[in-house]
């Protein structure tokens, strides 16, 4: 069966700058958007046009910048905010609006004081106004997963009636659990059939940890866009991360049959470029781009992947751009502190090699971090 083709849709630098302490220069979002052309992303959210006059221009520029990716601004549907995304992604080789309204009960009660009948009747005027002035148009049912099913069947309707070539259904707080999720997607679009006509999509909130999973179960119903954030950056907890959802899809390829356009060797570089220009550092133990995901520190995984890699890696570091290592510590064995020893370019023999890995251990008792210095005190060479 050919894969189907998922779409990654970027949105590190609108919901992703939506994290608090992040603020974009223009010339900072163009740098940032071009990484993820070179990581071969098909969509880059740029912004919200409407929110600033600063990202008003973050947004022209990303889409002066990049040639390859759709570039796609956020409105609400207000006139004003989608004259304000219409024009800032002018420029763009392919232009996409993004509409966004919220279709829970308690989103349209409590936040916008709408009824429901005022909301469709926003849906159905702004994607047609936007469909015009735009190449293509997105709608979003905010906090779709909280919502009615037959009410966001009808709004999905109405998005598609006017123009909307993409749906996105946002599990906005992070609420779904993914077998659920699923079950959510397929019965809206049971209930929508005109949904079989658009690219239907999944943007998923991190509250409970499972955004990637929530995400991932999507797919599996179905969806073939999914947004994503590098390093998962975003509102609140973040989003659904970028490289978490594009190597789970091409490390299960056969379960998932279906793949992105991503370049996975840049997934190294767009990291470090997000996390150096947001001021964000990435947790250690983040899956796929955190400092530890490809270390391996105990001596009997140390001793493992100096066999057979594939012992303890499903994946390898040096395709994304990263590296594996084998530091020195507490629970390191003898194979891993032999190998660093001759990389160091220090030859022992037998007994040498014994007092050295007992000084060693003796250290690491002690301490979080060993060095080769430490052992041989005095200065070593690290390759
Ligand atoms: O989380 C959300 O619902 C959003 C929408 C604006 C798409 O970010
Ligand atoms: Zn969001």
């Amino acid at each position: 069966m050919e894969p189907r083709r998922i779409t990654i849709f970027d949105t590190t630098l609108r919901d992703g700058e939506q994290s608090p302490g992040i603020a974009l220069q223009p010339d900072e979002k163009a740098e940032i958007a071009l990484q993820l052309e070179r990581l071969g992303v098909d969509v880059i959210e740029a912004g919200f046009p409407a929110s600033s006059p600063g990202d008003f221009e973050g947004v022209r520029e990303v889409a002066r910048t990049v040639e390859q990716p759709t570039v796609a601004a956020l409105a609400r549907t207000r006139k004003e905010d989608v004259d304000a995304a219409v024009e800032a992604v002018a420029g763009a080789k392919r232009s996409r609006v993004h509409v966004f309204i919220a279709t829970s009960a308690l989103h349209m009660e409590r936040k916008l004081g709408l009824e429901p009948e005022e909301v469709v009747e926003q849906v159905g005027w702004s994607v047609a106004y936007a469909a015009g002035r735009a190449d293509e148009v997105q709608f979003s049912a905010e906090d779709a997963t909280r919502s009615d099913p037959a009410f966001l069947a009808r709004v999905c309707r109405t998005a598609v009636d006017a123009g909307a070539t993409t749906i996105n259904l946002p599990d906005t707080v992070g609420y779904s659990l993914p077998a659920e999720h699923a079950e959510f997607l397929r019965q809206v679009r049971a209930r929508c059939p005109e949904l079989d006509g658009v690219t239907v999509s999944v943007h998923c909130h991190d509250d409970l940890g499972l955004a990637v999973a929530n995400t991932l179960a999507g797919v599996e119903a179905g969806a073939t866009q999914v947004e994503c954030t590098v390093n998962g950056i975003g509102e609140r907890a973040g989003n659904a991360a970028l490289e978490e959802i594009v190597m789970a899809l091409r490390v299960r390829r056969e379960t998932f049959a279906a793949e992105t356009g991503v370049v996975v060797g840049e997934i190294g570089r767009a990291s470090a470029l997000v996390s150096r220009l947001t001021g964000y550092s990435v947790q250690r133990c983040k899956a796929i781009v955190g400092a530890n995901a490809f270390a391996h520190e105990a001596g009997i995984h140390q001793d493992g992947v100096l066999k057979d890699v594939s012992t303890y890696q499903i994946m390898d570091p040096e395709e994304l751009g990263l590296t594996m290592t084998l530091p020195l510590g507490k629970h390191s064995g003898r194979h891993a502190f032999a190998r660093a020893c001759a990389e160091a370019g220090i030859e022992l023999d037998r007994d040498e090699l014994n007092g050295a890995f007992a000084r060693f251990k003796e250290l690491a008792d002690a301490r979080p971090a060993v060095t080769l210095h430490d052992v041989f005190e005095r200065e070593v060479a690290v390759p």
